[in-house]
């Protein structure tokens, strides 16, 4: 399964905060925004992910991530030239997908919560159709909003509806079969001249193949899209963090847990940076972990 990252825009709402570097890579508390949506396909065994920004930025992009490897993962780059819609992805990513299934996620989503593995899981391991995420807001009208009955089969689903028919936001996050980018192609542009993904979720509810998956009560999907929504996310973030002693989207973290490097790599790739609380959670990490290992093996 192939992971792409959608990180173009112009990020204008964020002006001036955003005029010189892409909003997804501004801090988010600790860590730039986009590591965020890097960690959910990594939780969801993503190690190929496409990364793609407008053409300014995709530099500033590379010299943040880098090709990967000191996550133990494989970054492409591509470029949207145009903001012309979430479809757009897909025929960007055609050749990098090649006929694999993928997951989408947007820059600016961040998602925090239990169970949220098992769930990744689920979606990542269904052969045929397509996931959509689903989480219940005060404000429906601002987002894709989806409708489905007491077995959680998909009804409708509809793009900023005026009059919601629940209050089940669609969030940024999707699965896909292989069948996506030839059904991307048929997308046709919107009212607001955009490829909507929800015209691509629509073609999977026809062919009765969209599966949602509910992000239920205590699970966190933050927006950073305003001033306000992005000091909130990094609130929300150090609370946490603070309060748990457990960092969220600590890459290096997850690499490690989930055996994509090893502790010595790590170790090596962090050398080069002046330590601070961010590095050394790290260590301690795998500080843990060894100590744990050695016990065990006592
Ligand atoms: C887009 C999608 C919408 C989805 C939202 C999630 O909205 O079109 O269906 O609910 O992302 O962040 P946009 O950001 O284009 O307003």
């Amino acid at each position: 399964m192939k992971g792409i990252i959608l990180a173009g825009g112009a990020g204008t709402r964020l002006y001036p905060a955003s005029l010189s570097i892409s909003k997804i890579l501004l801090p988010i508390y600790d860590k730039p925004m986009i590591y965020y949506p890097i960690c959910t396909l990594m939780l969801a065994g993503i190690k190929d992910i496409m990364i793609i920004t407008n053409s300014r930025d995709k530099n500033n992009f590379i010299d943040v991530l880098g090709d990967g490897s000191q996550f133990g993962l494989n970054f492409q780059y591509a470029i949207q030239h145009e903001p012309r819609g979430i479809v757009d992805a897909f025929l960007i990513a055609e050749d990098f997908i090649n006929g694999d299934s993928s997951c989408l996620v947007l820059g600016d989503n961040i998602f925090h919560g239990m169970h949220f593995i098992h769930l990744l899981k689920r979606a990542a391991s269904r052969i045929t159709g397509a996931t959509i995420f689903g989480y219940n807001v005060s404000d429906p009208q601002r987002f894709g909003v989806v409708e489905f009955d007491q077995n959680y089969k998909v009804i409708s689903i509809e793009e900023k509806p005026q009059n919601p028919k629940s209050d089940y936001a669609i969030t940024g996050l999707y699965f896909y079969d292989s069948h996506v980018c030839e059904y991307a192609k048929t997308v046709k542009p919107s009212a607001r001249g955009e490829l909507e993904i929800t015209d691509l979720n629509k073609i999977y509810l026809e062919r009765n193949e969209l599966n949602v998956e509910i992000l239920g009560r205590g699970f966190a999907w933050l927006d950073t899209g305003t001033f306000d929504s992005m000091l909130q996310a990094s609130n929300f973030v150090q609370s946490m963090e603070l309060n748990t002693g457990v960092k969220i989207a600590c890459l290096e973290e997850v690499a490690y847990k989930y055996g994509f490097l090893t502790a010595e790599q790590i170790e090596a790739n962090i050398s080069k940076f002046k330590s601070n609380s961010y590095y050394e959670y790290i260590k301690k990490v795998i500080r843990k972990r060894r100590s744990k290992l050695i016990d065990s093996n006592l």
